[in-house]
């Protein structure tokens, strides 16, 4: 995959060489503790983001600038802020980790940022979107995406093709939020008008949402839930006929992510979403990648948490491999906020 990176990433990256340099002796095994769902209602993104990292390491060995690298697997079940905290400070502590990486849900993002800031330990968000998490700690550097960056451009097509009014039905936390805001700013902008509700992170029940959506008579309804949610939103709003009522499926990405989206069958079909990936891109770097990941990974097809930790590892090798630069250089970050 071709990875660009932003001023901030940049800085973040250059503050790596000097963090990963002045600490432990450059024989020594580099260890990255990747903390992941692996089991719980986000374990698809686990799953993604482990065979992205062994892909990773396979094409391209494991060991660079004359260190071996080790990736420490930990599974935070997706649903337990505390417990990604202690992971990361296990990890940190106990396991001599260098590099903490991962995080699969921006709550988890949330609550290993102090332990990064505390220890003066790099850590690369590969997996969770909300627009303000490099700002929690200046030793974040994110490889993955912001929600707003896949949704403006969803709104803008909405509005170009004819639809007046949206109903938005995100999932409440910061991603949802941040889709929310973006989806409403860019299409009222644009003369339409936006009703719309939330619905729990946890244990969701979209039914009712889906039913208060179609009586609202909108011309469209935009969906955001965060990735391996999509099957269960996808089954109400094909089972309450929402399609034949001339109602549209607009939504990011994520909705429709490429791990789950054959596992949705015909429901899936009219859904018309904005993402920054898709496993269909036609590139012959992109068929390259999906072929590699597929055949190592029994068939699984590749989605956009694949991609951010894939391009997260070509950021740590690309680190590792310049010449180091004046500690000082973290201080260059920004201070993190509340
Ligand atoms: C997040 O929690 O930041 C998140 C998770 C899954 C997504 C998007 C955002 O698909």
């Amino acid at each position: 995959m071709k990875i660009g990176f932003s001023l901030h990433a940049t800085l973040v990256a250059v503050a790596m060489v000097a963090l990963l340099s002045s600490g432990a002796s450059a024989q020594q095994p580099l260890k990255i503790g990747l903390i992941v769902p692996m089991t719980g209602p986000f374990a698809s993104t686990g799953k993604q983001v482990d065979a992205a990292v062994n892909l990773y390491l396979a094409e391209h060995g494991d060991v660079v600038a004359g260190r071996k690298i080790e990736v420490l697997l930990r599974d935070d079940t997706g649903i337990a802020p505390e417990t990604t905290k202690r992971l990361a400070q296990e990890l940190i502590t106990n396991d001599h980790a260098e590099i903490i990486a991962g995080f699969g849900l921006t709550p988890l993002a949330f609550a290993a940022a102090p332990v990064a800031t505390e220890a003066k330990t790099p850590m690369v968000v590969m997996a969770a979107g909300t627009l303000v998490i490099p700002q929690k700690s200046p030793y974040i550097v994110r490889t993955s995406f912001a929600l707003p960056q896949q949704t403006a451009p969803i709104a803008l097509w909405a509005a170009k093709h004819g639809m007046k009014k949206v109903y938005t039905l995100v999932t409440e936390y910061g991603p949802g939020i941040d889709a929310e805001t973006t989806f409403k700013t860019v299409f009222t902008a644009s003369g339409g008008t936006v009703d719309g509700a939330r619905v729990p992170l946890h244990n969701p029940d979209y039914a009712p949402f889906i039913q208060r959506a179609k009586d609202d008579k909108p011309d469209a309804v935009f969906i955001f839930v965060p990735s391996g949610e999509g099957s269960a939103v996808m089954k109400q709003f094909a089972e309450r006929g929402l399609a034949k009522a001339g109602i549209k499926l607009i939504g990011t990405g994520d909705v429709v992510d490429d791990d789950i989206l054959d596992s949705m069958g015909d429901s899936a079909l009219g859904t018309i979403t904005s993402h920054f990936y898709s496993a269909a891109h036609p590139s012959a770097e992109n068929k390259a990648f999906v072929a590699a990941f597929e055949k190592a990974n029994g068939g699984m097809r590749p989605n956009f948490m694949a991609v951010g930790d894939y391009d997260g590892m070509a950021l740590i090798y690309q680190v590792l491999r310049r010449p180091a630069v004046r500690p000082t250089a973290i201080n260059s970050s920004r201070p993190p906020r509340a």
